[in-house]
Order: C-alpha cells, then structure tokens, then sequence
C-alpha cells in the first residue's frame, strides 16, 4: 500500500534540501513516489501559493489567509495526493495541515478547534501515516532562510520570512506540541547538523515506509 509522508518544520529547517536528496535516493532504488508542497503542487493552489507567500501582500489578514490554504489544499488533496495514493504511488509532500496548526494557530492565534476542522473538510479526512518534523533552533533557521532569499532575491516568497521572531518561536512550540500529542505519527529529527547526518537519520525513518517494512503505526 502507498504511503503517505510530510515534512514539517520552521523556515530554514533544511526540509526541502533533505526531500531533495530523499528523492535521489529513492529514484535509484527503483521505488515509485511523488514528491509535492503545500501550498501549491498543481496550477490552481500553486496560484494561491502565489497570493499568501507574496511579500506585498501584507494586508492579507489571518482569516483570509487561513481559507486561502485550506482552499490550497482541497485542490491539491483531491487533484494530486489521493489519485497518487490510489495508484499506489508514495506521496512525499513538503508541508501538509500541520503547518496551518502550527503557522496560522499557535502562530497567529487563530481557534485551533477551527483550524482542525477546516483541515478535516480540506484533506476529507485523509492524513499522513508518517510526518517528519525537522526542527532547528529558530534563530539557525532564520539565518538559512535568509541567505536562502539574498541569494534568489526576486521571487518575492518570504512573507514569513518578514515575520518576528517571537512568530516563529511560536510556530516551532506549535510544532513540538503536535509532535508530543502524536508520537506515533510524528518522528523528530535534529535538523541542527550536518547535512549527511540529518540525511541518514531521515532515511532510517522513511525508507521502512516505502518498501513495505514498516509495522504500523
Ligand atoms: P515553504 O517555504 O516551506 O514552501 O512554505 C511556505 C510558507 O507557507 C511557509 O512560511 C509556511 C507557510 N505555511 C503556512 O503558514 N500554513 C500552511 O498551512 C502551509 C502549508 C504553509
């Protein structure tokens, strides 16, 4: 059966440089997956990805921007992951709903009795069976998120990246608290090492996920 993996984590957690290498891999193993983001992973939530990461858009407000990534997700739920799970295709996807919980509700504050519901109506219940949360410490990951914009200034995708950072002290709290109520969904990996390490270790993760060994969770 396909399997179902995202990756979490704070801006310049290393995340999609590991899914990258991740890919690599797999691709040589033979074993058949996609590889997707939220938001975005198909035209219609990679134009919405457009409007809530633009950095001039700043009037957007937090309700607004909620809705905008759950209408993301429906459109990428139903367009990309299921069809792709239902082909018997693994699914690696960069971000999923937890990032709303931990972005728009311990983030912003928003309900987070809200948050999950429109989640459920978003993903029509469908979850991930493993979520890797890369956490580092917030200022590590601000420093690589900013070089990461210096050096590909133009694309205007740093919205959050302008945030305080008490938000993304909150965001990475948010994060450990769903990694905490979770555990058996969740696996930590110290992101706050060298590129190889942080690689083997996500491995040993996923890779029992992908070539059917793993046993539930
Ligand atoms: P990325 O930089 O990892 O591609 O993620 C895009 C940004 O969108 C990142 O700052 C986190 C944010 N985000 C949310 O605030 N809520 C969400 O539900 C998702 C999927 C992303």
């Amino acid at each position: 059966m396909a399997s179902f993996i995202t990756f979490e984590g704070i801006e310049g957690c290393g995340k999609t440089t590991q899914l990258r290498r991740l890919a690599e891999r797999l691709t040589a193993a033979g074993i058949p997956f996609i590889v997707t983001r939220e938001p975005g992973g198909c035209p219609i939530a990679d134009e919405i990805r457009g409007i809530l990461l633009d950095a001039k858009n700043s009037a957007l407000v937090p309700e607004a921007e909620l809705l905008l990534y759950a209408a993301a997700r429906t459109q990428h739920v139903q367009e990309v992951v299921r069809p792709a799970l239902a082909a018997g295709t693994h699914v690696l996807c960069d971000r999923f709903f937890d990032a709303t919980v931990a972005y728009q509700g311990y983030g912003r504050g928003l309900d987070l009795q809200l948050i999950r519901q429109l989640n459920d109506i978003a993903t029509g219940g469908l979850a991930p069976d493993l979520t890797i949360l890369l956490d580092c410490p917030v200022e590590t990951g601000l420093d690589r998120a900013l070089a990461r914009i210096n050096a590909t200034s133009g694309q205007r995708e740093e919205r959050f990246e302008l945030e305080s950072i008490e938000f993304h002290r909150r965001v990475r709290d948010g994060y450990l608290a769903l990694a905490a109520a979770e555990p058996a969904r969740f696996r930590i990996v110290d992101g706050n090492r060298v590129i190889e390490e942080i690689e083997d270790d996500l491995t040993t993760a996923v890779l029992p996920w992908l070539t059917g060994r793993h046993h539930g969770i």
